[in-house]
């Protein structure tokens, strides 16, 4: 089949990471292209949305701590930017997150995060149970204690990825919409991908962007294709009742017997419960266990949400990366970047990543918060083993 148009840059995988760097390379004057069979689909479909630098701080993660805070920091002005330009409502909420602890190995666990977030210089308060309560009435009198953290608030990624696609639209990124099969290389350098239809699509550079897909894509030599694996999460949506006082005001999480559970109140009346963490290569089943421990969790952590109508199950993949990282930009083939990899804070990156890719193909460079996540990383340790 004959090659059509060429692009200057070509991105593989139109999920929000993807959608975001043609975006901003389509900003910068880059002729643009988005392959996916349904641009603006993926994890965001089924992710809550937290953008949670704070709350979802873990030990030996200081340095992507300081790319979530890039991105955290980011957000008001991308959104605002997004909203002004395509007029649509991302459901953006600077409702703040309170983490709360519901027995005495749960109340040590988030001493130990409170040590944690003030030793990195982040704001974040220790309230008793009863300040919790005070906060929000509907959380279980057994809540032992909680942090509130004020700035870690939440997005809606459907509106989102809603947004980025007519964003995408406004700025002349063409979309091809249909599976990339394999990626082109001549000469040593990627040229473009191959459709799952044979068409060829030539290309000056190629972004690599496809989510847990990434490290499937054939054609990439093998040094150079990303580490990353699907982690799976069940995620459950359930409908608010609209009543005077709101049955929850901000993001609540916990973690119940070693599971991270999460209630994420939308202004519209949703609230989005999850999610499970799973090791189950591809699979993307809603299973009976994993909406039973997101209820049971959720229910230890307010009672009265088993009275809410259940409206949504449903699972995704998380792009997990050996150090729960992405990686972003050049690869060693020339002309192949990748965005992937974001693991549990791909909406959190969506703003630092559009920068950090937009820039890497203007320049070859990663900006300053983004040089720690070179691809580059995972291939200098292959050598060393
Ligand atoms: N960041 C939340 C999750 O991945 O479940």
């Amino acid at each position: 089949m004959l090659p059509t148009r060429s692009s200057d840059v070509l991105v593989l995988g139109g999920g929000i990471i993807g959608l975001v760097t043609a975006w901003r390379a389509a900003q910068r004057g880059f002729a643009t292209a988005v392959v996916d069979p349904e641009p603006g689909g993926g994890a965001a479909q089924v992710a809550a949305g937290m953008l949670a630098a704070v709350t979802e701080l873990h030990y030996g993660e200081q340095t992507l701590l300081g790319l979530n805070l890039a991105s955290a920091r980011r957000y008001p002005e991308f959104a605002a930017e997004l909203t002004d330009l395509t007029g649509q409502d991302l459901g953006y909420r600077q409702c703040g997150t309170l983490a709360v602890a519901l027995d005495a190995d749960d109340r040590a666990h988030l001493r130990e995060l409170h040590a944690l977030q003030r030793e990195s210089g982040l704001d974040s308060e220790w309230l008793s149970g009863r300040d919790c309560r005070r906060l929000e009435p509907m959380l279980a009198p057994g809540v032992r204690g909680g942090l509130r953290v004020d700035g870690d608030h939440q997005i809606d990624p459907r509106s989102l990825a809603r947004a980025l696609v007519t964003a995408c639209e406004l700025e002349g990124v063409v979309f091809h919409r249909v599976w990339a099969a394999g990626l082109s290389v001549v000469q040593g350098r990627a040229a473009g991908c191959v459709t799952e239809d044979g068409t060829v699509l030539p290309a000056g550079q190629v972004v690599l962007a496809a989510g847990s897909l990434s490290g499937r894509l054939a054609g990439v030599p093998k040094d150079v294709l990303p580490p990353v694996r699907p982690v799976k999460g069940q995620v459950l949506r359930l409908s608010m009742p609209r009543r005077h006082a709101p049955f929850l005001s901000r993001t609540v999480r916990a973690m119940v017997r070693g599971s991270h559970v999460y209630l994420v109140p939308r202004e519209n009346g949703e609230l989005v419960v999850g999610a499970t963490s799973e090791e189950q290569g591809w699979d993307t089943t809603v299973t009976a266990g994993g909406v039973y421990e997101l209820l049971r969790d959720a229910h230890e952590l307010m009672p009265g949400i088993t009275e809410l109508p259940l409206t949504e199950t449903r699972a995704g993949l998380r792009p997990g990366s050996p150090d729960n990282a992405p990686l972003l930009g050049p690869t060693e083939l020339d002309g192949l970047l990748l965005a992937t990899g974001h693991y549990r804070n791909g909406v959190l990156l969506t703003p630092v990543t559009g920068d950090a890719l937009a820039h890497a193909l203007a320049t070859g460079e990663l900006i300053d918060e983004a040089r720690p996540f070179s691809p580059k990383r995972f291939a200098v340790l292959e050598q060393r083993v």
